[in-house]
């Protein structure tokens, strides 16, 4: 597209890193119709809201930016064509056009593909376009290539949607059934994304682990298998995986945590409760100490694993014998980083109709005594980095002039004094101070590994 009818996309992206990928492919879809990057909504010809839907007031979010948009959107004399996008708008999005009447498109996460097709369908007026059913086609398959480079790290959607139908979780009802990306594409996109400059890249799925796929000589492979072919790829020097569902942990993906050196020792394995009693009604599957053994089998294979994990205090009929066996679990396990979030009824789901709901006041000591835990063990654990000669992929720059910041094995955020042409390469860096949620290192060989 030439620069004359250039026009200009904001992309505001709530939610988890899926949505941030689902934003990104947003963008490329639109890329041939004209559409490049807008940094602020001001005057943009379009604003997509990418909505989350996982906990809280989400739908009062979205309808309280959707007021401030509103008035971005008169002052364009309406022009400004408003999508609302994400699981918000696959869960509620009747209601979202009944009550904001100015919003011209609403599309659930299966359908961008057919973005340029709405947007033409909005232009021609005659009201808003809703798409929120599963579209019978695999978006994946109607997607072009990216057109904007991620960066340095990027994410690599490889598996959809979720099956397990925990009580208390909205995602199987907005992102739909599993689905596995086959290896052919997931390589290609691989392929293309190295190309582009990244040289770390995370495959995203909301159970990455249970992604399963036809390979090319027609063997079926599973996830530990596709990280083996992934670390093949030249220039791709770091891999990582997220969400994972500990009851897909399997041998071989073990397996590949001790023979891939490219895949980096830290694993977000959420566990959401230490109580049996608690996992049981949660419908996760399986018990604290069927979690406490995969971690050891992780740590046999990998030992200087780091682990990162999601809990759930206040989920409906959780004791306070229920609560501490969830800070035992922390405590046996160690954790160098966690989320942890106050339970929060979500519209349709089981948990939410229960008539045992725990006192508000109950979930936010419970919440505080947990996170004081955590923050606890996350600064010992970055404590423990101080001294140490650490490998770290430079990403950009850091925040203070001379400064250029990264990331170490364990994800944790790294800066240093040195020069802007060591970003997109990793370099061995002495580890000075532990900060909160970074570190301070200095540059102890000026040439890159890698
Ligand atoms: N697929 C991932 C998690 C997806 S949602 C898994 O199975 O672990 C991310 C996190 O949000 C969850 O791990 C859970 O800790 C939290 N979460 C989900 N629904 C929630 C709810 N209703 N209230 C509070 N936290 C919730
Ligand atoms: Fe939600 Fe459970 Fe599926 Fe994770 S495994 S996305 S928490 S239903
Ligand atoms: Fe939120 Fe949907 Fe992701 S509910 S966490 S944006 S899958």
């Amino acid at each position: 597209m030439t620069g004359t009818n250039l026009k200009r996309l904001h992309v505001i992206t709530w939610g988890c890193q899926m949505n941030v990928y689902d934003s990104g492919r947003m963008a490329d879809v639109l890329a041939p119709l004209g559409y490049g990057p807008a940094a602020e909504p001001d005057g943009a010809d379009m604003v997509i809201l990418n909505t989350c839907h996982i906990r809280d007031k989400a739908a009062e979010k979205v309808f309280s930016e959707l007021g401030r948009l509103r008035r971005l959107k008169e002052a364009t004399g309406g022009r400004m064509i408003l999508a609302v996008a994400g699981c918000v708008a696959q869960a509620e999005g009747a209601e979202i056009l009944a009550r904001a009447p100015y919003v011209d498109i609403v599309l659930g996460p299966q359908t961008y593909h057919r973005l340029p097709e709405m947007v033409a369908r909005a232009s021609r007026a005659g009201g808003a376009v809703i798409e929120t059913d599963f579209p019978p086609e695999d978006k994946f398959d109607h997607l072009p290539e990216s057109a904007t480079p991620q960066g340095v790290t990027a994410f690599l959607t490889i598996q959809e949607g979720c099956d397990k139908f925990c009580s208390f979780c909205v995602v199987p009802y907005t992102r739909g059934a599993e689905t596995s990306r086959p290896v052919a594409a997931v390589l290609r996109e691989a392929r293309h994304l190295v190309a582009q400059g990244a040289r770390e890249i995370t495959l995203l799925g909301q159970n990455v682990n249970a992604w399963h796929g036809e390979a090319p000589d027609g063997s079926h492979w599973g996830l530990g298998r596709l990280l083996r072919e992934m670390a093949e790829i030249p220039g791709l020097l770091r891999l990582r995986y997220a969400t994972s569902h500990p009851r897909e942990m399997t041998d071989e993906l073990v397996a590949a945590h001790r023979d891939i050196p490219a895949l980096m020792p830290f694993l977000h394995l959420p566990i959401q409760s230490g109580a049996d009693r608690i996992l049981a009604a949660m419908n996760r599957k399986h018990t604290a100490d069927d979690y406490r053994r995969i971690i050891g089998r992780l740590r046999d294979a990998r030992p200087d694993l780091a682990l990162s994990s999601d809990f759930i205090v206040g989920h409906p009929g959780e004791t306070e014998a229920d609560f501490d066996a969830t800070m035992a679990l922390v405590r046996d396990i160690g954790f160098a980083q966690a989320y942890s979030f106050k339970y929060s009824p979500r519209p349709g789901t089981p948990a939410a109709g229960a008539d045992v709901q725990v006192a508000e006041a109950d979930k936010d000591r419970r919440l505080q005594a947990l996170q004081a835990l955590l923050r606890n063990q996350q600064a010992r654990f970055g404590a423990g980095c101080v001294g140490l000669d650490l490998p770290v992929l430079f990403t950009g720059p850091g925040r203070h002039p001379g400064q250029i910041a990264g990331r170490s094995l364990f994800l944790q955020p790294v800066h240093v004094i040195g020069m802007p042409s060591l970003i997109g390469h990793e370099t061995t860096v002495r580890i000075v101070a532990s900060h909160p949620n970074s570190l301070a290192g200095t540059l102890i060989q000026e040439k890159q590994i890698a």
